[in-house]
């Protein structure tokens, strides 16, 4: 029997439910804030991934799921969402309407990272990305739209990160006064972080290992002064909206970023960020499109219902139809239909099974409520209606049976 590939998972049950209810929350509040969804395709050109993401990232240099199709095309799983919404909105011309576009999607994503808890090869990702807007504006709305979600959704316990990579202009100077910094101690740092010294050194604060290490002496990001106003404005932005913390040490994993970087995380575990995200004024340009700057987020599906803690019961009021005997099998099969019709959810119908057979039945699929027929009731065009929990039972002619159950709270 083929089994299941590590690293992937089935969802199902509570878990399933829960998802399904972070999507529904977080259309409701894109919805708010006027986001409208970009359903961008699961497979891209490799290339785009590499180019956009980034050659220094872990995602392009161990992580992607890439292959040559029939066609000989080297593509990739998408292994994040926003090269691929970039490549739409350079693609579709979506400039050429207005440039300021706020777009969303929720998608399955692929990287083939060692799987652990919270960390999974395939997962689902929603995001959020405000192209067009320079503004300090925009990077505060992407953060409080990420914080409106988790409201609504009912997460409670998490913190948030922010910091400032800063530009093109200030970056490299940070960047060159990093690596002279660690290239001191190049002997002290994990093997990892020893080849990232000098193709991504800001990724060795936040390495596991290394970060508490170096952190505290680290030479300081210094900021531009456009850069340091733009920073001063989101923070203010966002005073008083949000409690965030200034984390020095935050750089994400990415190549595109500039300016404010985000985090939003949950817990202790190294698989802590329920949801992530910046700036990156300029990827669109590097990827042949116009000189537009942008912001955005990613948020972990599975990771942020992991952060609700026990996951809630999402069971609304169901009812579970037993016939009592073969010649009510049609009645009772009638019955499921009426209610479903009246916006009742039902189900049934397992009528090769005695009484017993079926009330267990509706035991397992945790209905509140039961209709039993037999020949009486049948004659009588009624059916009984038991609460499952009360035990409690009366019954009602099939024309009132529906607004009873309604008025069942
Ligand atoms: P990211 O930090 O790579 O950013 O991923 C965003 C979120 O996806 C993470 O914070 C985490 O919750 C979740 N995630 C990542 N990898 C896994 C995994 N293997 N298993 C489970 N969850 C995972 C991005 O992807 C950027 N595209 C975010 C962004 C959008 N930046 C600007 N716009």
């Amino acid at each position: 029997m083929a089994k299941l590939v590590r690293g992937f998972r089935d969802i199902f049950g509570p878990e399933a439910a829960a998802l399904t209810a972070l999507e529904a929350s977080a259309r409701k509040v894109f919805k708010l804030y006027g986001v409208s969804e970009l359903r961008i395709p699961t497979v891209e050109q490799k290339e785009l991934f590499v180019k956009a993401t980034g050659t220094t990232t872990d995602i392009v240099q161990k992580e992607m799921y890439s292959f040559e199709d029939a066609g000989h095309r080297l593509l990739a799983l998408r292994p994040e969402g926003t090269p691929g919404v970039a490549r739409a909105y350079i693609e579709n011309n979506f400039a050429q309407g207005s440039p300021v576009q706020q777009f969303f999607y929720i998608g399955n994503m692929f990287r083939a990272e060692r799987p652990q808890a919270g960390r999974y090869r395939e997962f689902e990702q929603i995001g959020a990305e405000f192209l067009g807007n320079p503004a300090p504006a925009a990077d505060a709305q992407a953060i409080l739209l990420l914080k409106d979600i988790m409201k609504d959704f009912g997460v409670k316990h998490y913190s948030v990160k922010i910091n400032s990579l800063g530009c093109e202009k200030c970056r490299p100077l940070y960047r060159q006064a990093l690596i002279e910094y660690l290239s001191s101690s190049k002997d002290d740092l994990c093997d990892l972080c020893k080849d990232r010294l000098e193709r991504n050194p800001l990724r060795v604060l936040d390495c596991k290992i290394d970060g508490p290490k170096f952190k505290e002496s680290a030479p300081k990001m210094a900021l531009c002064p456009e850069c340091e106003e733009h920073f001063s404005q989101v923070k203010k932005l966002l005073d008083g909206k949000i409690d965030y913390i200034v984390d020095p040490c935050l750089v994400r994993g990415l190549d595109y970023y500039t300016r404010t970087v985000f985090e939003f995380q949950a817990g202790e575990s190294s698989q802590n960020a329920i949801a992530a995200g910046g700036r990156y004024d300029t990827l669109i340009k590097s990827m042949g499109g116009a000189d537009i700057p942008a912001v955005g987020w990613a948020m972990g599906a599975e990771r942020t219902c992991a952060a609700l803690g026990a996951l809630p019961d999402y069971g609304e009021k169901k009812v579970y139809v037993v016939s009592l005997e073969k010649d009510c099998n049609e009645y009772a099969f009638n019955i499921m239909q009426t209610l479903r019709d009246a916006g009742i959810i039902t189900e049934g119908g397992l009528f090769d099974k005695n009484i017993k057979g079926q009330m267990k039945q509706a035991d397992r699929t945790k209905a509140s409520l039961a209709v039993i027929v037999g020949g009486t009731e049948k004659e009588r065009g009624t059916a009984e209606l038991k609460d499952l929990t009360s035990g409690e039972q009366k019954e009602y002619l099939i024309s009132e049976l529906a607004a009873a159950i309604k008025n069942i709270k």
